[in-house]
């Protein structure tokens, strides 16, 4: 048997639809967006495990025969465009491991760290802005969309002039609407393109300088460069921006939680992670043979979506897992990924939430949703998890 995923329904009740596979069926077959079928795995055991099992691929050439494969099974036009392409996240050891030692030899922590400043700045002047309009705001599309897409272009080193139409064109890609998205991804390759080549002619000391820089020995092709880039910016965007406006959304409806945030930001975030999870189902993977998994075989050559999200949620590993609640130490949540591909990005987006809440909840201790919590809307993204407009109205700035 199927579950249907991905419907309006599904959307807006994601964490009761994967309670009930977890209980029912946690292992079980779905149709993909492109009609390809997907085996999704919903138990934490089960899901950690597999993140480690190297019987499950990513490799990128296999992965997209294999989509395409399927999709002309399934009778649909085989239409796949270049998305995370090749970079490290669809890629095995050994390229995974040449790929991801040759970004973290430059994306380090004193590198995030130093975003710090410029991530508060940024951040009160987001929150000013809001401030001056009249009326209910949306805090997703000005707040929690922009910060992330502003952070990334700091990091890569998109010149301040070329900010606002970078934002647009990142802030299109978001929009889950193909004529939106593929014009503007265009635009993006084309202009990351041209900025490879001027930060390779002229270096800087932002990121993209310092991949681009000839060394001795081992270092990314401009291609690579170019994927790389393009991974950093989705999946350091959506991710971050559904982390904060799930935040926000909490920091609204549990009135106690703005204390708890100002006193412990960091168990805050954690606790959040767990629990709205931005990122519902890891990225494809394929398996190579046949795994056996919460009692079901998956046949070799199958595509397989592992819910972190779920994982998160699941009762057997976090008891009343619907709670917020910091006691209970969030700490092996899988809300990053685990093993291989764990997040590279994590302690960017952990500065990130940190500094965005924090400021919020101390400027704006009497803001409230315009509408009912249980009627924002839930953003239609296959694989993530998130709110797509949070109109609030701020009240009176502390
Ligand atoms: C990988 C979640 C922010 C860069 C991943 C994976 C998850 C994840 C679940 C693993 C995917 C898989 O195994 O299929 C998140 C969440 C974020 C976030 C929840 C925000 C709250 C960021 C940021 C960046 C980033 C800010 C960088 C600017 C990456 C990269 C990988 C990755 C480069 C691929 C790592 C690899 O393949 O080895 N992220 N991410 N992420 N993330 Fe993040």
């Amino acid at each position: 048997m199927t579950r249907e995923m991905f419907t309006e329904h599904y959307f807006a009740h994601v964490h009761e639809f994967m309670a009930t596979a977890r209980a029912e069926e946690p292992v079980f077959l779905t149709t993909s967006v492109s009609g390809v079928p997907t085996w999704v795995v919903t138990r934490y055991d089960d899901v950690r495990a597999l993140l480690t099992d190297d019987r499950l691929s990513k490799d990128s050439e296999r992965l997209t025969e294999l989509l395409r494969a399927k999709m002309i099974e399934a009778g649909r036009e085989p239409q796949l465009h270049a998305g995370f392409g090749k970079s490290m996240l669809n890629a095995d050891p050994p390229d995974h491991t040449r790929l991801r030692l040759l970004l973290a030899k430059d994306f380090t922590a004193r590198r995030v760290a130093r975003l710090r400043p410029f991530t508060e700045q940024l951040t009160d002047n987001l929150l000013a802005a809001l401030a001056t309009e009249d009326g209910p705001v949306d805090v997703v599309d000005g707040f929690a969309v922009a910060l992330p897409a502003m952070v990334i272009s700091e990091l890569l080193g998109v010149p301040a002039a070329d900010r606002h139409e970078f934002q647009a064109w990142t802030g299109a890609l978001l929009t889950g609407d193909p004529a939106e998205y593929m014009p503007a991804n265009d635009a993006v390759v084309a202009y990351l393109n041209r900025l490879i080549a001027a930060k390779t002619a002229e270096p800087g000391d932002d990121l993209l300088s310092a991949m681009t820089k000839a060394e001795e020995g081992d270092r990314l092709s401009p291609d690579e460069v170019l994927a790389m880039a393009l991974l950093l910016l989705i999946a350091g965007h959506e991710t971050t921006a559904n982390l904060i406006s799930a935040g926000i959304r909490r920091l609204l409806t549990e009135p106690e939680l703005a204390e708890k945030l100002l006193a412990d930001p960091a168990a805050v975030v954690e606790e959040l992670l767990r629990i709205d999870s931005p990122v519902m189902l890891a990225t494809s993977r394929f398996t190579t043979s046949d795994v056996e998994v919460g009692g079901v075989t998956i046949p070799a050559g199958e595509l397989v979506a592992l819910s972190v999200g779920s994982a998160n949620r699941d009762e057997e590993r976090f008891p009343n897992s619907a709670e917020f609640d910091l006691e209970r130490g969030a700490r092996g949540h899988v809300g990053f990924g685990h093993g291989l591909h764990h997040c590279l990005g994590a302690p960017l987006a952990r500065l990130e939430a940190e500094v965005a809440l924090t400021a919020f909840a101390r400027q704006f201790p009497d803001a409230r949703l315009a509408v009912p919590a249980e009627e924002l809307p839930h953003r239609r993204a296959t694989i993530m998890n998130g709110y797509s407009e949070m109109p609030l109205v701020l009240g009176a700035r502390a």
